[in-house]
């Protein structure tokens, strides 16, 4: 799966970044498969065997300029909507309206792959609702870190967890400027608890877990929930996804959890690689993984809770009415408890 020349300005650091948060650097060479490409901070050269894949293009580095201005003080114009972002794709297969052309066309490529996406999403979400009623109502957990947070739909992670108990406290990360723009709507929470937004990426964990925000709303001392659902298979391996979870859960006090979802090629392999190579084609790093990746990559050394990692619809479903295939939803998810 090649990388096209779409990915060319800056699409190294942050593909929803816009090419004015960027300073430029050298002139590099940019090789690379889409699973396995240079998506990194430092946008590294990273050289492709013999016989690999050939020089995709020449293009300026980019450096990510450090922005802790207070989010509400950010230009809308940020938010580039003349490239794909997963958080507005995610958002057109769900049914909501905050998505652009780039985006629609590039949904619609992949739903030609695999035209079941929706169903794996809807079935995402609502694993990712039924695990933060699991972790409130049974685990007693009370706070939340919510990276790959997404643009607010049903059943955020605030309204679940508060609903159950309304001083639970979360914050929520996502590296697209379009959930910062509706974050207003991801802010609202009950008077006893509390909800945050920072804008970060997923690869500079020590960013997340150092932010002012997240210290002053999460207290490191007490048990909480790390939500990384469906966001790691955003993470290519060549952007070193197991450091990068290492590095959270080692953060995490004892008698935390971490949620996670992700998707797999394993029962639809044609139709889902068809919408990895569409999102790459994109710009939008994708990386579908088998379950033993996905549970060695986030589980390994944690207490899988019951009844363990399973295709997102059957993790503990609120109804024994009819599910879909695993085909269709083509979603492994899971909860874990840090001894
Ligand atoms: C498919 S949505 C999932 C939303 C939500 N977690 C859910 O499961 O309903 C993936 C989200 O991850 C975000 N994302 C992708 N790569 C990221 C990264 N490197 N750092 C932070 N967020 C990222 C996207 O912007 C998008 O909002």
């Amino acid at each position: 799966m090649p990388i096209g020349g779409s990915v060319a300005r800056g699409g190294g650091h942050n593909a929803s970044a816009p090419y004015h948060a960027f300073r430029p650097a050298t002139i590099q060479i940019y090789f690379g498969l889409c699973g396995k490409s240079p998506f990194s901070p430092e946008m590294r050269v990273t050289l492709t065997p013999a016989g690999g894949m050939g020089i995709l293009a020449i293009m300026p580095r980019y450096e990510p300029v450090p922005d802790d201005t207070d989010p509400w003080d950010r230009p809308p114009s940020e938010i580039d909507v003349s490239r794909p972002h997963a958080a507005r794709m995610y958002d057109y297969y769900l049914g909501g309206k905050d998505h652009f052309e780039a985006d629609r066309v590039t949904a619609e490529k992949a739903l030609e792959s695999w035209n079941a996406v929706r169903t794996g999403v809807r079935e995402n979400r609502s694993f990712l609702g039924r695990a933060v009623r699991y972790l409130v109502e049974e685990a007693g957990i009370r706070q939340f870190l919510d990276i790959g947070t997404g643009l607010p739909s049903a059943n955020n992670v605030h309204e679940v967890a508060q609903s159950v108990a309304p001083e639970s406290r979360v914050v929520y990360v996502d590296n697209d400027p379009i959930v910062l723009a509706h974050a207003k709507a991801l802010l609202t929470g009950t008077p006893e608890g509390r909800t945050a937004f920072i804008q970060a990426d997923l690869r500079d964990p020590e960013k997340i877990l150092s932010h002012p925000t997240t210290r002053e709303v999460l207290d490191f001392d007490q048990p909480m929930a790390l939500l990384l659902v469906a966001v790691l298979h955003f993470i290519p391996d060549a952007d070193d996804p197991a450091t990068v979870v290492r590095t959270l859960v080692d953060a995490l006090p004892s008698g935390s959890y971490v949620v996670s979802s992700h998707v797999t090629p394993e029962h639809d392999p044609e139709s889902v690689h068809g919408l990895e190579e569409s999102y790459c084609t994109a710009g939008v790093p994708a990386q579908a993984r088998p379950m033993e990746d996905f549970v060695q990559l986030v589980f390994e050394g944690l207490e899988i809770v019951d009844p363990g990692v399973e295709i997102v619809s059957d993790w503990r479903p609120d109804s024994t009415g009819p599910r879909p295939t695993a085909i269709e939803v083509s979603n492994y998810g899971g909860v874990a408890r840090k001894p």
